[in-house]
C-alpha cells in the first residue's frame, strides 16, 4: 500500500466552499461578502458589517435601526453569567473567563432544549446577536475586576464600539479613539478559514449548538500562534523597551529560534492585507497621546524583521500596540479580537449548518504493529 500524502496542519488543503469572506494572497485582498475590507472599515459602523457577515449584505436604513435596538438591548448580563464570570479566579486569563461567560450563555439558553432549536436559523440569528451583545460586557467586565474596579452597566444610548469603551473606562474616550477601536473590530470580524473559524466549523458540523461552536473556538484563539499574538507583541514591545534595542533583541530572540510574535502569516506571504489600515489607525493614536517612541520601536522591529528574515506583520502587530495606547490591559488584547470575531464564527457556524457534512479528516497510523498482551 502506498503512503497517504499528508496534509500537516491541513496546509493549501481546500476543505470547503464559503461565501463570507476571500483571502486573496497574490493580490493582497480581504473581501468580507465581496466588499474589500479597507473599504468597510472606512465607511461602515461595526453593527454594519456584522449584519453584512450574516446576512450577505449591508443593511436598510430601517433594516439598521432594527438591528441596532436589538443589539442594544441584549447587552445587560444575566447575574448568573456575571457569577460565573466570578467564579474564575481573578488571576486567570481573561479568555478563560471568556470561555466560561459563553459556554454560561449556553447553559442558560432554554430555547435549546425545544426539537429541532439547535438548528433553527431564526433562533440562530437571535442567539448570534445576543453573544454580539453580550461579550463586550463580559470582556469590559473582566478588565474591570482585574483591576479591583466595579462593573460598569451598558447604555443603550450608545453605538457598539462607543458602549464597549465607555463600559471599559466608564467615559466614552475622544473621537479618534473610537474611531481606531472600530477600525480594528471590523479588520478583526472575519478571515475565512482560520483555526478558530475552523473550530467553530468542527463543532457545528456534529449540529453542536451555537455557544459550544463559540467557546470552542475561544480557546483555539488563545493561542499565541493564532489571537494570542496580539498580546505578545505587547510583551515583546516591554521586553525590547525602546527601538534603539530592536535590533540586539531580534538578533537574540532569532539565535534562540524564537517565532516573532506579530510576524508573518499562514496565508499571505506578502504582507497582511489589513495592516495598512490598522497601521494608520495606529499612527493616529500616537499622535493623539504624544507617544512617539512607541512608533519608533514599532518601526525599528519591523524593519530589522524585514531585513533579518523578510517576514511581515500581521494584523496582530499594529493592533497590540493601539489597544494599549487606547488603555487596555495587554491580557485583555484578546478577548478583543473574540468580540469581534464572534460575527465571522457565527456566519460560518450558520453556513456549516445549511449545508453540513461531518468534519472528520483521516490519520496515518505510525505507531507500533499489532501487538498482544503476554497474559
Ligand atoms: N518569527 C520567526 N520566524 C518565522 C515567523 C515568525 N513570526 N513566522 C514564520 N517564520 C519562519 C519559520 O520559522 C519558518 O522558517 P524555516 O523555514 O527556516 O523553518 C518559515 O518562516 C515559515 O514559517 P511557518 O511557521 O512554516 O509558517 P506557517 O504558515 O506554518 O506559520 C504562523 C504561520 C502565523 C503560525 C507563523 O508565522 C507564526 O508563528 N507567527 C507568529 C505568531 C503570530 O503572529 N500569529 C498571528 C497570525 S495572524
Amino acid at each position: 500500500m502506498t503512503d497517504p500524502e499528508i496534509h500537516r496542519g491541513l496546509a493549501g488543503v481546500v476543505v470547503d466552499t464559503t461565501t463570507i469572506s476571500s483571502v486573496n494572497p497574490e493580490t493582497n485582498s480581504l473581501l468580507y461578502r465581496g466588499y474589500p475590507v479597507q473599504e468597510l472599515a472606512k465607511n461602515c459602523s461595526f453593527e454594519e458589517v456584522a449584519y453584512l457577515l450574516w446576512h450577505g449584505e449591508l443593511p436598510s436604513t430601517d433594516e439598521l435601526i432594527a438591528f441596532e435596538a436589538q443589539e442594544r438591548s441584549l447587552r445587560v448580563l444575566d447575574e448568573r453569567t456575571r457569577r460565573a464570570i466570578d467564579d474564575v479566579p481573578a488571576s486567570a486569563h481573561p479568555m478563560d473567563a471568556l470561555r466560561t461567560a459563553v459556554s454560561e450563555l449556553g447553559a442558560l439558553d432554554e430555547t435549546l432544549q425545544q426539537p429541532g432549536a439547535i438548528l433553527d436559523p431564526e433562533l440562530n440569528q437571535t442567539r448570534a446577536v445576543h453573544l454580539l451583545a453580550q461579550l463586550p460586557t463580559i470582556v469590559a467586565y473582566v478588565q474591570r475586576r482585574g483591576r479591583g474596579l466595579e462593573a460598569v452597566e451598558p447604555r443603550d444610548d450608545l453605538d457598539y464600539a462607543r458602549n464597549f469603551l465607555y463600559m471599559t473606562f466608564g467615559e466614552v474616550p475622544d473621537d479618534v479613539v473610537v474611531d481606531a477601536f472600530r477600525v480594528s473590530l471590523v479588520l478583526y470580524a472575519e478571515h475565512s478559514f482560520n483555526a478558530s473559524t475552523f473550530t467553530a466549523r468542527v463543532i457545528a458540523s456534529t449540529l453542536s449548538d451555537v455557544y459550544s461552536a463559540v467557546t470552542g473556538a475561544i480557546g483555539a484563539l488563545k493561542g499565541p500562534l493564532h489571537g494570542g499574538a496580539n498580546e505578545a507583541v505587547m510583551h515583546a514591545f516591554d521586553e525590547i523597551g525602546s527601538a534603539d534595542r530592536a535590533e540586539p533583541w531580534l538578533d537574540e530572540a532569532l539565535a534562540a529560534k524564537r517565532k516573532i510574535m506579530g510576524f508573518g502569516h499562514r496565508v499571505y506571504k506578502h504582507g497582511d492585507s489589513r495592516v495598512p489600515t490598522m497601521r494608520a489607525s495606529l499612527v493616529d493614536l500616537v499622535e493623539h497621546y504624544d507617544r512617539q517612541e512607541l512608533l519608533d520601536l514599532y518601526e525599528a522591529l519591523e524593519n530589522a524583521m524585514a531585513e533579518r528574515k523578510n517576514i511581515k506583520p500581521n494584523l496582530d502587530y499594529p493592533s497590540g500596540p493601539a489597544y494599549s495606547l487606547m488603555g487596555f490591559d495587554t491580557e485583555t488584547f484578546t478577548p478583543l479580537f473574540a468580540a469581534a470575531r464572534v460575527t465571522g464564527w457565527t456566519a460560518h457556524v450558520f453556513e456549516q449548518y445549511a449545508a453540513n457534512s461531518l468534519i472528520r479528516p483521516l490519520s496515518q497510523y505510525t505507531g507500533p504493529a499489532e501487538r498482544h498482551l503476554a497474559r
